[in-house]
């Protein structure tokens, strides 16, 4: 084991080498620091994620030398910053493996991206009677969009259901598509169990009956190789800043011809191609659903995120971050009086859990005295607390960063309250 606490391991039948977490640790400035006079051990990633030095260079670089407003400018100024801008277009395109850069829709967030296709795709394709389907474990954000768009539209939303380790039924999945099913929105990692969804199966079934299928990839992006032509979803969403990038910037995938057909979501400067009072044509993809000047600086500097993830490779982020999981669990599992919530046989990143007789914010403000921040609470994801017969959990959610001897001081700080407790 080196100083950081990575072995070599195998995985998937193959000899990997050590992730060197002391050296990416430096990456990120705030992880060197103290809370509570302790060490900061950051377990809240699936909240938000921290960022390299690398991103917040790109922030900087945008405001001390290239700050200016995008797609309009002739001066140079706003040309470096239009191509700096586009460039981060095309390496998400690359990323996500999507076929064109037309295909890439800045958004403020997987919440936008989703309420986009909501009120642009589903407005004009769902109808009285006509259904749309999402699973038991959505956030809020994939499922509140979609109330609204059936309210408004009277149609039914119709939830595909999960058994107790937080897995979707397929079965029961396959039998409630059908000739009414328009859209299906189911998300690829759940942010509250950590359960791995088979959304490329998924598509293939739904896409027999001609449904659409969004995928919501806030929690996945960041941890599994993604590629939207393989999976053939319709559209993906996700979060600049889950995926070490900043806030207030995400991606809207979606094939191109779908989107050609979709009407505008929000109008504005930049969206059209020409306007009179009479009559505004729209300009062309992706331009059409990006109204207004956009978040320069994040969308720049999420590129700077994407390039550093893929410095360190997404096969052996996925690699590292498994054992790494496997690990907490075994640690975290066999603490007398802990129960995990999700224990799905492909999960990701994600470690729910309750302590007996012990609310989660207790076990959070105890566990951050210790310098160890988790997330408390229902995640955003009520319908999963009502389906487990909770009202919360303690959720630790792991990054490439992160190292055993963190998760040995989750252990310990869990064990803490046990005895605070008892
Ligand atoms: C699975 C999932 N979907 C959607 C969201 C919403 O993301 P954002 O708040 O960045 O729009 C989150 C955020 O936690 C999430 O975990």
């Amino acid at each position: 084991m080196n100083a950081a606490g990575s072995t070599l391991t195998t995985h998937r039948d193959r000899r990997i080498p050590p992730f060197d977490v002391a050296r990416v640790r430096r990456d990120f400035p705030i992880l060197g620091q103290k809370v509570h006079g302790k060490p900061l051990v950051y377990l809240d990633n699936a909240a938000t994620t921290q960022k390299p030095q690398t991103v917040l260079d790109a922030i900087l670089r945008y405001y001390t030398q290239d700050c200016s407003n995008i797609h309009r400018g002739v001066h140079l100024l706003s040309e470096r910053a239009t191509q700096s801008y586009e460039d981060s277009r095309s390496r998400v395109k690359r990323f996500i493996h999507a076929a064109d850069e037309k295909e890439i829709i800045f958004v403020r967030g997987t919440t936008e991206a989703i309420n986009l296709v909501s009120q642009s795709y589903g407005r004009k394709h769902v109808g009285p009677g006509d259904e749309v389907l999402i699973s038991a474990m959505e956030h809020h954000s994939n499922i509140v969009p979609w109330q609204l768009l059936c309210q408004e539209s009277r149609a039914t939303l119709r939830i595909i259901p999960m058994n107790d380790r937080g897995e979707l039924l397929l079965d029961a999945y396959e039998k409630m598509l059908g000739p009414r099913t328009r859209i299906v929105a189911v998300t690829h990692v759940s942010n509250s169990l950590g359960t791995v969804n088979p959304v490329r199966r998924m598509a293939e079934l739904a896409h027999r009956w001609n449904a659409c299928v969004l995928v919501d990839g806030a929690q996945a992006v960041q941890h599994i190789m993604v590629d939207v032509r393989e999976l053939d979803c319709d559209f993906y969403a996700f979060s600049g800043h889950k995926i070490y990038g900043p806030t207030g910037v995400g991606i809207l995938y979606g094939k191109t011809k779908l989107l050609e057909a979709m009407p505008p979501y929000q109008g504005g400067g930049d969206m059209i191609s020409s306007v009179t009072f009479e009559r505004t044509t729209y300009n062309k993809l992706p331009h059409k659903f990006e109204a207004g000047t956009p978040n320069v600086e994040a969308g720049i500097a999420l590129g700077a995120a994407i390039e550093y993830v893929e410095a360190l490779g997404l096969d052996k982020i996925a690699d590292y971050e498994h054992e790494l999981l496997a690990y907490a669990t075994e640690a975290i599992s066999k603490i007398d009086g802990v129960r995990i919530v999700g224990t799905a046989r492909e999960k990701a990143s994600v470690l729910s859990f309750v302590l007996e007789g012990i609310h989660p914010h207790d076990v959070g403000t105890i566990l951050d005295q210790e310098g160890i921040a988790i997330r408390t609470g229902h995640h955003c994801a009520q319908p999963v607390m009502e389906f487990f017969k909770i009202p919360a959990t303690a959720r630790a959610s792991l990054a490439f960063y992160n190292t055993r001897q963190e998760i040995d001081a989750l252990a310990a700080g869990i064990r803490k309250v046990l005895e605070v407790f008892r």
